[in-house]
């Protein structure tokens, strides 16, 4: 069983060293910007819809100094890539060749604040950047968006602003702006937005139509439950061309059921209830009324999850129901949305068959990546045991278990 938690203090002196060693002066402060899990509504936050993700005790780092050097300029580097690179403030361009595609996060978010006119990239000056990720790469658990957020808060920082003056939500936009233009996927707001604003031991609900959002206290330590990423281990080298693909699909659904049911153009999928669409079956084609099919039912999902944590999961009808909701997020998932994989399913049926597993499903965009499970904790070292010894056994991939915590949304650590 592999069971990885991070000791956060171990590792920011760490960083700090290493960016003493590497710059020869000590960083003035780090930003820090935590990954994200979603408990459901997964691929409904580009469709106006409800999303219940939550920070995880996982974080981006970036170490910064700022320098009088020169005009604006930001100097990166990458522990985790062990790469360099730079750019001028004043003239931001995307990565020269793909190995430093990392770094188009960075200069997306700096090129979104401008844009946004949310920042003065003069006031920023230059700095250099330690850039250090505890969130697993490309597993599901926004490594991106954490990089995003941590690089916005280091942006803002450096121009002035005390982190409690940020507006929070409009920078979560601009980091949004930054994948959606800047690197060229039509993600939702959901990551960034928790990662910017999430609450220790609690989901935020989310209303990705008006950005309203709410706490939703979990509870899970008086439960004795715990919430647990297993990473599939499976690459998703599909991800950004499917995603999109699902996107265009969405669209192309409210689009047609918008025009049948005479409501503007810009209708979204939220606009639409179960009924009316299976009203509309016959005006759209099989394919898109099962793409809309899992949103509509997954918002109408994360509500139900909603209003039974409201309750509290301490009655087990209401802990057992959670748990069936989750369950049915991802058969959604894996055959109206179509964005399971085998493997990925593999895991998820071996955790929902374990007896100590209140529910357990996809998370992310999909495409390999993790599940999220909530598992009872004197359940834990036998799901290690069983879950992932048999995924080893069945498809020879070693799976990782995150054990994960509800923490607070992007700081500054002087
Ligand atoms: C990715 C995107 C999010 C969201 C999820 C699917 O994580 O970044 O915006 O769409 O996929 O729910």
């Amino acid at each position: 069983m592999t069971l990885t938690d991070v000791e956060e203090g171990k590792e920011l002196l760490e960083l700090r060293q290493s960016f003493t060693a590497h710059f020869g002066a000590a960083p003035d402060f780090v930003a820090r910007a935590p990954g994200r899990i979603n408990l459901i509504g997964e691929h409904t936050d580009y469709n106006g819809g409800f999303v219940l993700p939550v920070a995880i005790n996982r974080a981006m780092l970036i170490a910064v100094r700022a320098v009088t050097l020169g005009k604006g300029q930001l100097e990166l580097f990458s522990r985790n890539y062990n790469a360099t690179t730079s750019f001028d403030l004043d003239k931001i361009e995307p990565a020269p060749y793909e190995a430093l595609a990392w770094s188009n996060y960075v200069r997306g978010v700096a090129a979104a604040l401008t844009e946004k006119g949310l920042l003065d990239l003069k006031q920023v000056g230059s700095a250099q950047f330690m850039l250090e990720g505890q969130v697993p790469l490309g597993a599901g658990l926004s490594s991106s968006a954490a990089l995003e957020v941590a690089t916005a808060l280091a942006l803002f920082t450096l121009a002035g602003f005390e982190p409690s003056k940020i507006d929070r939500v409009a920078l979560a936009l601009a980091c949004q702006r930054a994948e959606n233009d800047f690197v060229g996927v039509k993600t939702g707001i959901m990551d960034q937005f928790v990662s910017a604003l999430g609450q220790p031991d609690a989901a935020l609900l989310i209303d990705t139509r008006s950005l309203e959002y709410r706490a939703i206290p979990l509870g899970f330590r008086d439960l004795r439950l715990k919430l647990v990423a297993v990473d599939s281990a499976i690459p998703h080298s599909l991800k950004t061309s499917a995603y999109n693909e699902r996107y265009g699909q969405c669209k192309e659904a409210a689009h047609l059921l918008a025009k049948h049911f005479n409501l503007p153009e810009n209708s979204q999928l939220r606009d639409f209830t179960v009924a009316q669409l299976e009203a509309a079956t016959a005006i759209l084609p099989p394919l898109l009324f099962q793409r809309a099919r899992h949103v509509l039912t997954e918002n109408e999902r994360v509500l139900q999850a909603v209003a039974l944590l409201d309750e509290g999961l301490g009655k087990p009808t209401h802990l057992q129901a959670f748990g069936s909701l989750l369950n049915q997020s991802h058969a959604s998932l894996r055959d109206d949305y179509e964005v399971s994989t085998p493997d990925v399913d593999l895991l998820v049926e071996l955790a929902q068959q374990h007896p100590g597993v209140i529910g357990s499903r996809l998370t992310g965009g999909g495409f390999g990546g993790c599940t999220v499970n909530v598992v009872a904790e004197e359940a834990l070292e036998s799901f290690g045991l069983k879950v992932v010894e048999e995924y080893r056994r069945r498809t020879g991939l070693e799976a990782k278990m995150y054990l994960l915590e509800g923490v607070e949304g992007g700081s500054i650590l002087r």
